[in-house]
């Protein structure tokens, strides 16, 4: 079943185009958003949304933290992100008209579950599950579903499934600003952005070879630190839960922004830094933390896009990644440290597509 592919893991990063292609499937006309996939009072009760909830564990709480950013920015509603394990024991404060997001792959994972019944009689406006297996309890128990296609997932360590979660997402964001009354050109840039965004993930993954190249420096390396800035933050974090689970490097992502308040200490010549920095205007913030690291003796690699005119340096190593529209560069710069853990495990020797001390399904607390 793996094929060609040596892991299901390496089989299911390259699916991704596929993937996102089938997920965003009658999602949009070429520049508008389609919400009757939710149902028939979809419009409507999208419209009364005020505030959303997003609820979800590992990879798939990495998702909502970028939605967070997406939801704020182009629809202007407030969004709260949390762990299921913390929402479900906690009395938590439901605003009037918020809607209730819940992210899971499996919609299995015991806690996301816990926290959608839980939910249930907090007076939340609606519940969605945002789901890769159309069955699952997850999927059967929100008042509305929207499905990833990713196909099935058997590498222990999510990527298909946390992309194409992404573009649901992207979607949701469109489909809020949409139905309260965002300009046409915005929500129209987005669609047509998410139109281009399978071919996009396509030219990334040619990348492949100059990531294999850098995964040797990881080799007898015991820790590694992740930036980034805005919705790239929490791709950092993803990026840093990837390398820990299958390569064993201790890895922990920062926003950049954070560095000089503490884990700059840590920053010698036997850390490699990993940092995220499309072509936003946050670009020339992340060059001033890039040089701080640089200056203490830190390795960095640097994936950035092939317009912002960065050069390799001394301690320095830039991936080059072609240019997308900001609104999917989360999306698309999930790939190359998906690759870059991937490769590392392969270096390391470790069991890449079953992890030690992990399930692919978290069914129980
Ligand atoms: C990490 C990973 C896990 C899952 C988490 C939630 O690679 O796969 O962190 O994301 O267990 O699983 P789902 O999305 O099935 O609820």
């Amino acid at each position: 079943e793996k094929g060609e592919y040596r892991h299901y893991m390496l089989k299911e990063i390259h699916e991704q185009p596929a993937a996102l292609r089938d997920t965003l499937t009658g999602l949009f006309t070429e520049d508008r958003v389609l919400t009757a996939i939710l149902g028939p009072e979809a419009e409507k009760r999208l419209h009364e949304v005020q505030n959303i909830h997003i609820v979800a564990c590992g990879t798939s709480y990495h998702a909502g933290l970028v939605a967070r950013y997406w939801i704020e920015d182009i629809a202007g509603l407030a969004c709260n992100v949390e762990i299921a394990s913390e929402f479900r024991y906690r009395r938590v404060a439901v605003p009037a008209n918020t809607l209730l997001v819940c992210i899971s792959q499996s919609g299995e994972t015991a806690d996301t579950l816990a926290a959608l019944r839980h939910a249930r009689h907090e007076g939340y406006l609606a519940t969605l599950a945002i789901c890769n297996v159309p069955g699952s309890s997850l999927a059967r128990e929100a008042d509305w579903r929207l499905l990833t296609k990713a196909g099935p997932e058997i590498g222990v360590a999510s990527t298909k499934a946390f992309t194409t979660q992404l573009a649901a997402l992207l979607w949701l964001s469109a489909a809020l600003a949409q139905t309260h009354g965002a300009p046409p050109e915005i929500t129209g840039e987005i669609v047509r952005a998410l139109h281009g965004l399978p071919t996009q993930v396509e030219q990334a993954l040619q990348q492949d070879a100059d990531i294999q190249r850098l995964a040797e420096r990881f080799a007898n390396k015991q820790h590694t630190l992740f930036l980034g800035r805005g919705p790239l933050y929490p791709i950092a974090m993803e990026g840093a839960l990837k390398l820990k689970e299958i390569s064993y490097i201790h890895a922990e992502a920062y926003a950049a922004g954070e560095l000089k308040h503490g884990p700059l200490a840590l920053v010698d010549e036997s850390m490699p830094v990993v940092s995220v920095a499309p072509n936003c205007q946050l670009l020339e913030k992340l060059k001033s933390n890039l040089e701080e690291v640089r200056a203490r003796g830190g390795q960095l690699i640097n994936f950035a896009c092939e317009t912002a005119d960065m050069q390799d340096q001394d301690g320095i190593t830039h991936i080059h990644m072609p240019w997308v529209n900001s609104c999917i560069a989360p999306i698309l710069y999930t790939l190359p440290l998906q690759l870059l853990s991937y490769y590392v495990a392969l270096v390391k020797g470790t069991d890449v597509d079953k992890p030690r001390n992990l399930a692919k399904s978290v069914t129980v607390e």
